[in-house]
């Protein structure tokens, strides 16, 4: 089996990465440098030359949500056309295809665990683009997995854990929004329930997050006592900072559908947080 990694530098694409290696997967990783997923020339010259994968797993996003309020060319570009142009590749290759999409594409107002059938309804630019990407490619290609997670964090990019270790480092007072809910989800977890996933062929939607949930403050705070930050944590709200995008105050999405079709519970993301820490801590990182 051959598999093609897209945006493999990222959180998840790591993780897949480390997955495969322990699974011994053959493998490709690619991103931006050697295929980027926007040009299509490129993606089309790069197939034309590596021929058929069993399985493409696109790792790579427009992930920054307040910049993609003035940057929404290249955020459609990315999560909206570059998968839908993979997708179409894939159904000319007979692969199977695997392509990720969040918690903003919901509004928040349902104030209970979101699952697959209920109506999305973005209030941002990048909701809005990951929402067009997963209805084009779900439409265009039955061999097709799309997987709305929320909140990532790994050892390989930035994410909201690492913020505030590094806020903590230099500052004795912290305040964290607590009206934004959802779950934290570790890019290990996320690539490892993933691939058990992808094993089924049940292609479709699917929500897959780590069980639990809590606000940015909750989260926060779990990290910091962890880390023994002896600064003072308040709360405040997201209306104090100014944001480009809108931010839903409720987005849990509910893991039910995949757990029920594997028979197996995912780990609750405090659980996942510290073995989050555990390797930032072998890493040298804290
Ligand atoms: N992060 C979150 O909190 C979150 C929440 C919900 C859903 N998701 C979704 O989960 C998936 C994995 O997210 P992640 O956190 O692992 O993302 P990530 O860490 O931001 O990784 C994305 C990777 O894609 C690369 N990339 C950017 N433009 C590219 C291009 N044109 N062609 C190829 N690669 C390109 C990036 O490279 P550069 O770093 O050089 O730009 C980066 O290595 C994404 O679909 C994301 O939207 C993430």
């Amino acid at each position: 089996m051959k598999v093609l990694l897209t945006g493999a530098h990222g959180q998840l694409g790591h993780d897949y990465q480390i997955l495969f290696k322990k699974l011994n997967i053959e493998y490709l990783a690619t991103d931006y440098e050697d295929l980027d997923i926007t040009d299509i020339e490129k993606i089309k010259k790069f197939f034309k030359i590596n021929g058929k994968y069993d399985i493409v797993i696109n790792c790579a996003a427009y992930n920054d949500v307040d910049k993609a309020e003035i940057e929404s060319d290249m955020c459609n570009n990315l999560n909206f056309k570059a998968p839908v142009n993979l997708a179409k590749i894939c159904k000319e290759l007979g692969s199977i295809f695997v392509t990720y999409s969040t918690d903003f594409v919901f509004d928040g107002s349902k104030k209970s665990p979101y699952i697959e059938e209920d109506s999305p309804n973005p209030l941002s630019v990048y909701g809005q683009s990951k929402y067009m990407g997963e209805a084009d490619v779900l439409k265009t290609y039955e061999k097709s997995y799309v997987i709305r997670t929320s909140w990532v964090f790994g050892i390989a990019n930035n994410n909201f854990n690492k913020q505030v270790i590094n806020w903590s480092k230099t500052k004795n007072e912290l305040n964290i929004v607590d009206d934004q809910k959802s779950v934290p989800t570790y890019s290990k977890d996320l690539a490892e329930f993933s691939w058990k996933l992808i094993k089924t062929n049940k292609f479709g939607l699917y929500h897959l997050t780590n069980s639990g949930e809590c606000s940015k403050y909750e989260q926060a705070k779990y990290v910091l006592e962890k880390i023994g930050w002896n600064g003072r944590l308040g709360t405040a709200k997201t209306k104090d900072f100014n944001l480009a995008a809108k931010r839903a105050e409720y987005t849990k999405l509910s893991s039910e559908k995949i757990e029920e079709l594997l028979g197996e519970k995912i780990p609750n993301w405090k659980d996942a947080v510290d073995r989050f820490l555990v390797e930032m801590k072998n890493k040298g990182e804290i």
